[in-house]
């Protein structure tokens, strides 16, 4: 996200002063040689100016030969400075052969789109996994803050994170059946750290994990960069198919199972009482292990979901992962996870030397947010508030909807995944939309076949806001469908 706008109060032209910023860019080396531009369109949101402006302060940098304009329309830096006389000695660093030469893969295109267009101003999100501003605990946190004592610990935490906040994680998972020591639990900067960590920590090479066909963990490049593919395997209603799930997992001999079963990402699916058992059981028998993804737990509108897999695990199969993000603020960073204390130890050490544990002073709100009683009474307004939201998101559906597209009614989480039952290229759907201001989560995302889904999220933007949104959606896909 750029911050820097040109100063209207300057007798310099904005222009100029967009070029002088394009130009320091350049020269500084922050954008080497190779980097594409923003999009015009994107460089006028962001500075918050005519696109003839940009134009302008493009075309004069075209004239010194810095940038280039290529077929696609985009914009590409060719030449700086300091590139031109290290040139001369044959010394530049092709910056961008770097980037390509890492291991770790780039985000997919659209997500990196995503990343960049949330932050924009006037977006319209229909399908952030966020609680919206207004449903996060801003005056919990600051009177949380506010009591800090002066002697707060800033020194760096032991391995497994803080240990009253194990303790407190220790005591609040109790009430769904997980009896745990706060030695058997790692503190981490959110569940998607767990992700990483157990993908280069805990599976041999060469290896395979499974999961939900259309999941959360396909939209991350966690276990593809540390060289895991991640097979799919079906869903019912019920949850995850269990006859597809063995005969996935003896075809490519995978070494994990990856299960969100509490409010699904995306589909929202809650599995049953008896798919739970089930699992378990063959999960046993085949003598894999399984991650449980938790995160949506608390997030339930209707009825209390079954209990989580980890209650029922009296041998040491599940890794369980819970968080902050989903139910009180992602900004945070703490989520943890509970798992055997060997698997723990692993990931602990692993953890020591990605990034020396997460920030204690997060660590310290998270402790407090348990021991001083806040989380209760927030995630029953949460949920109140998360009830009306998704009955007017069903509604907006019901009115839009109903001809081109089918869905479930989630019965907890964010999400509704809203199928289309007409055909629509959904690339063009999702570039259409950003167009016009309305970022969509498209199926593809969360699974390549998934061609003809939307994650919508009832969570993050206003049923007001939703209500346009869905509405010029729905006129896109008239206009797109083939
Ligand atoms: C199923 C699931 N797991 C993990 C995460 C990551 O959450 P965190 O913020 O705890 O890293 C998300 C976020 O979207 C999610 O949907």
């Amino acid at each position: 996200m750029n911050y820097w706008k040109p100063d209207r109060q300057s007798t310099i032209p904005l222009h100029q002063q967009i070029e002088h910023y394009i130009r320091h860019k350049i020269i500084s080396g922050e954008w080497p040689v190779g980097t594409r531009l923003p999009s015009q369109r994107q460089l006028a949101s962001s500075f918050e100016v005519n696109r003839s402006t940009i134009t302008i302060a493009l075309d004069e940098l075209k004239s010194w030969g810095i940038i280039e304009g290529n077929k696609g329309g985009g914009t590409t830096v060719i030449n700086n400075t300091w590139n031109m006389i290290a040139a001369a000695s044959q010394q530049t660093i092709d910056w961008q052969a770097y980037v390509k030469a890492g291991t770790h893969q780039p985000n997919l295109k659209t997500i990196q789109k995503i990343n960049h267009a949330e932050f924009a101003q006037g977006i319209i999100r229909t399908g952030t996994g966020e609680l919206g501003k207004e449903l996060m605990p801003h005056h919990q946190i600051s009177s949380i803050l506010q009591q800090a004592p002066s002697e707060i610990f800033l020194g760096y935490e032991e391995p497994k994170g803080n240990f009253e906040l194990r303790q407190q994680i220790a005591q609040y998972v109790k009430q769904w059946g997980i009896h745990c020591s706060s030695d058997s639990i790692l503190i981490v900067s959110g569940s998607i750290q767990a992700l990483q960590l157990i993908a280069v920590g805990l599976l041999a090479r060469p290896s395979s994990i499974v999961a939900e066909s259309s999941s959360y963990i396909r939209s991350i490049q966690v276990f593809q960069s540390a060289g895991i593919p991640i097979h799919s395997v079906a869903m019912d209603k019920e949850g995850i198919d269990l006859q597809d799930l063995q005969a996935t997992v003896a075809q490519y001999q995978s070494g994990l199972v990856y299960t969100i079963p509490t409010f699904h990402n995306p589909t929202g699916i809650l599995m049953s009482e008896q798919r739970r058992r089930d699992l378990i059981e063959q999960c046993q028998q085949l003598r894999l292990p399984i991650i449980e993804d938790d995160v949506y737990r608390e997030l339930w509108l209707d009825d209390i979901p079954p209990a989580p897999l980890k209650s029922q695990d009296t041998n040491g199969n599940i890794v369980y992962l819970g968080s902050m993000s989903k139910m009180m603020s992602p900004g945070l960073r703490v989520g943890w996870v509970i798992a055997p204390e060997p698997v723990i130890e692993r990931l602990a050490d692993i953890k020591m030397q990605t990034d020396y544990g997460s920030s204690n002073l997060s660590q310290y709100v998270a402790t407090q947010w348990f021991a001083q009683s806040y989380h209760e009474p927030h995630i029953q307004w949460v949920r109140e508030q998360l009830r009306i939201r998704r009955d007017q998101m069903l509604e907006l559906l019901q009115q839009y909807f109903q001809d081109i597209a089918d869905w479930e009614i989630p019965t907890g989480g964010f999400y509704i995944w809203v199928r289309l039952t007409v055909i629509v290229p959904m690339q063009q759907l999702f570039e259409h939309a950003i167009q016009a201001n309305i970022l969509i989560n498209p199926g593809y995302l969360y699974e390549a076949e998934a061609t003809s889904s939307i994650r919508l999220s009832y969570a993050y933007t206003s049923p007001e806001h939703l209500r346009t949104s869905i509405a010029l959606l729905k006129k896109y896909i008239i206009l797109l469908r083939r």
